[in-house]
């Protein structure tokens, strides 16, 4: 007898992870490298590889982000390279599985990429998917800890942040916002603002995010962040406090923006519930003192309360497998 696998998916702008009904995780960049040229192919003896170990190799390859801008980018390469991740996180989890199991994914994407590629990767992905919902990242965050009354959800990924109103059904366009404000733009922000205050340290794209992701605050206050970096290949240690603190701030502003309109816009009776209720997911979530900052940048729009959520990595694909689980018939695609 077959078996059935359900598993849920985030297929995210920057990483995607995966939770399977048989207890496994994984989770990788949503990155790939083809090689560049026949040195390259020889060097790996394949023309792609994919996530970290792509990351890792990078100098041998052309790097695709597939879903960098919040949709599947238009080139030929995009939908091609967002099925090969898709199939590797897959078959990372379910290496037990049998000829004749079937898999049945619920798979949480940018909120744009939920309404614009859903045909795509659906008809992309059905030589291995035997079933799938696909459904926009906030609503999955929302449905993994139970929340379907009045609440915001605040996802600040990697190249968008998804907002999506819940209001105990199912959300629709109206109720979402994705803004391209988030951990891909602080890094270009922090960046351009190192290199303002120090010209000709040397800097990369890894050694710009893992700062961000070590080092990186809202709050108003901080220990003083002294950070080594390399001029010419003589390493100095730097002092990034201020710098730091003011680039990432840049991301409130407009996040309490798109919250003031989503509240804005609703029914007046409920707008005091949704604004006492924000819900921060999302990498960006673990940004030092991000609820309190959004709740301060709230103040002039009538004040709100935020809370992050526990496991910003695995909380989407957790409330993917959710509701792949208890989905009836009728929200499955039909392929
Ligand atoms: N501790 C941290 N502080 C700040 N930003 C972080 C932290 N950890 C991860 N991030 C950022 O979160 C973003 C990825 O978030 P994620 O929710 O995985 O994105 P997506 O769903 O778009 O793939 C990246 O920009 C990453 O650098
Ligand atoms: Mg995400």
């Amino acid at each position: 007898m077959s078996n059935i696998y359900y598993i849920g998916v985030d297929l995210g702008t920057s990483q995607t992870s995966i939770t399977t009904s048989t207890g496994k995780r994984f989770s990788t960049t949503t990155c790939i490298g083809y090689t560049k040229d026949v040195i390259s192919q020889k060097r790996f003896g394949r023309d792609h590889l994919l996530g970290e170990h792509a990351l890792e190799n990078r100098l041998s390859l052309n790097m695709i982000w597939p879903l960098a801008d919040g949709v599947i980018c238009e080139d030929e390469q995009s939908l091609q390279a967002t099925v090969l991740i898709l199939k590797h996180v897959i078959a990372q989890t379910t290496t037990e599985k049998e000829k004749d199991d079937k898999i049945y994914a619920a798979i949480g994407v940018p909120a744009q990429a939920s309404i614009k590629n859903k045909k795509a990767i659906i008809e992309a992905t059905k030589e291995f998917i035997d079933k799938i919902i696909i459904v926009s990242e906030p609503f999955a965050v929302a449905y993994s800890i139970d929340r379907f009354d009045e609440c915001l959800i605040v996802d600040i990924g990697g190249g968008t942040t998804d907002l999506c109103r819940m209001h105990g059904s199912m959300p629709d366009e109206s109720d979402q916002i994705t803004l391209n404000f988030a951990g891909n733009f602080l890094d270009n922000e922090l960046k351009k603002a190192i290199l303002h205050k120090f010209p000709d340290v040397q800097l990369s794209s890894k050694i710009i995010k893992s700062i961000k992701e070590k080092y990186g605050y809202v709050s108003e206050v901080s220990e003083i962040v002294k950070v080594t970096l390399t001029k010419r290949g003589i390493p100095s240690e730097y002092d990034i406090t201020d710098i730091l603190q003011a680039c990432c701030l840049k991301l409130t502003t407009p996040i309490s923006k798109a919250i003031q309109e989503l509240v804005g816009s609703f029914d007046p009776d409920f707008q005091e519930k949704l604004r006492n209720n924000i819900i921060i997911a999302g990498g960006g979530s673990r940004l030092k003192g991000i609820d309190i900052a959004i709740e301060k940048s709230l103040h002039e729009y009538g004040g709100g309360d935020a809370i992050c959520v526990q496991d910003a990595e695995y909380c989407g694909s957790i409330g993917a497998l959710k509701m792949c689980v208890e989905m009836p018939d009728e929200y499955w695609e039909k392929i």
